[in-house]
């Protein structure tokens, strides 16, 4: 599908963003588990989370979707059902990976597989300490890619120092470590995103973390666990989703917008950080808590944004918005370095060079090494073709710059956006002129 996106003069209204992501595949994967019926409002009925409730629909759950709630009949710890054929993950990266830990530690064999560019990931990252808990997982390159095939065996609890912070790693451990027969501890080189653990501990798992400092190693310690336990899930709107929207209202003349209940877990506000930093105009108002997750509602106004320089412990906080972050640069004043950021390689695409890619074609002055990315702000961008190659948000990314360039864009293959947020471009289309 084509998309021509003509630029708008300003952006302004009251607005919901649907849920977030990682919390709604982390809600069905819990629940699946979990003993008893588990209701999920405010799911993010996007491609991705809608593989995850196939793939447990396959192990034998009982999942019923109305709207954007969801309810799912817990069959608890042990008692999910062999497939009968692969599970297929779509694009979706949390899915293998999380998925992986849990399918670990079964009593029967599944095979699990993707789209292309699932295909391409790295999957030694989950498949080696699960590996070393005692997991038996093959692939036709030896664990390298998917597809994977996943013997489940008895499991035992281990010590391990991730090489990257990952959340899905991390996860995918933890998950592993709830039917291993002693505690695994995790250490990152610094906190990833951990609805994971708040998730479990709402589920009555004990399970413990350091304290918060996002410029340390933190360490994770999972006891293994007899059952989950939860009864309600209410899903905040996606930060990620949210990001997109704050861009365009920051840039656009004139405007003002306020997101209402969206999740502000601080292991995912370096957007908001970042953007506070280059000089944005953003407000946090209403806080509250649901199911251990901190939401708020976000108001943003136009803004006069300069170049900052980031790395360490924000890209972890960061790692999904770095392409909208990478436009609002673009039209910052003087330069902005991205650093630390070589995760972008290995994301639905290769995002460091989609990123330059999309915003060359816009005119933009971008710099990319192995690791990061240097633009230097102008203040007008052009309007042009540009194709995401099915990544999400490099494609939502180019929408927004598109709304703040001069003359029409057109975007090809812009349904990719319905991975991650359905109804994007309608949304967009209903703010302001
Ligand atoms: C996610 C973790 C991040 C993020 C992805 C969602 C999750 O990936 O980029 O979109 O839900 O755990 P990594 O764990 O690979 O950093």
């Amino acid at each position: 599908m084509k998309i021509n996106i003509s630029p708008k003069s300003h952006i302004r209204g009251s607005i919901t963003v649907p849920g977030d992501k990682s919390i709604s595949h982390r809600a069905v994967m819990l629940s699946s588990i979990a003993d008893g019926i588990t209701y999920i409002d405010g799911f993010l009925m996007g491609a991705d989370c809608l593989s995850t409730i196939a793939c447990f629909k396959e192990l034998g759950v009982s999942i019923d979707v109305s709207g954007d709630r969801v309810c799912v009949q817990g069959v608890g710890m042990h008692g999910l059902k062999p497939p009968t054929h692969p599970l297929d993950v779509g694009n979706s990266g949390t899915t293998i990976r999380l998925l992986s830990g849990i399918l670990a530690a079964q009593h029967f064999s599944t095979t699990l597989t993707g789209d292309a560019s699932i295909l391409s990931r790295p999957m030694m990252r989950v498949v080696e300490p699960l590996r070393q808990m005692g997991a038996e997982i093959n692939s036709p390159d030896g664990g390298i890619h998917a597809p994977l095939i996943i013997h489940g065996k008895p499991l035992h609890g281990i010590n391990y120092a991730m090489p990257v912070a990952s959340a899905q790693v991390k996860s995918a451990i933890l998950l592993a470590g709830l039917y291993a027969d002693s505690p695994t501890t995790i250490t990152e080189p610094y906190p990833s995103r951990d609805h994971t653990e708040l998730m479990l501990k709402a589920m009555d798992v004990r399970i413990l973390a350091d304290e918060l400092d996002f410029e340390s190693p933190r360490s994770t310690t999972i006891w293994p666990a007899q059952a989950l336990h939860c009864a309600h899930i209410n899903v905040p709107g996606d930060i990620s989703s949210a990001a997109f929207i704050i861009t365009a209202a920051m840039l656009c003349p004139e405007s003002h917008i306020t997101i209402q209940d969206v999740g502000i877990n601080p292991t995912r506000t370096g957007i908001l950080d970042a953007y506070k930093d280059m000089g944005a105009d953003i407000t946090i108002s209403n806080r509250r808590l649901w199911n251990m997750e901190e939401v708020a509602d976000i108001s943003v106004a136009t803004s006069r944004l300069h170049g900052i320089t980031i790395s360490g412990g924000i890209i972890p906080r960061l790692i999904d918005e770095i392409p909208i972050l990478a436009v609002a640069a673009s039209l910052a004043e003087g330069t902005t370095v991205i650093k630390d950021a070589q995760e972008l390689r290995v994301k639905e695409s290769d995002r460091i060079a989609a990123i330059s890619h999309m915003l060359r074609n816009f005119g933009a002055e971008v710099d990319t090494t192995d690791d990061s990315i240097i633009i230097k702000g102008k203040s007008r961008l052009k309007g042009c073709h540009t194709n995401p190659k099915g990544d999400h948000r490099i494609a939502m990314a180019a929408a927004i710059a598109a709304l703040l360039a001069d003359g029409n864009t057109s975007i090809e293959g812009a349904e990719c956006v319905e991975v991650s947020f359905p109804g994007f471009f309608e949304l967009l289309n209903s703010l302001g002129y």
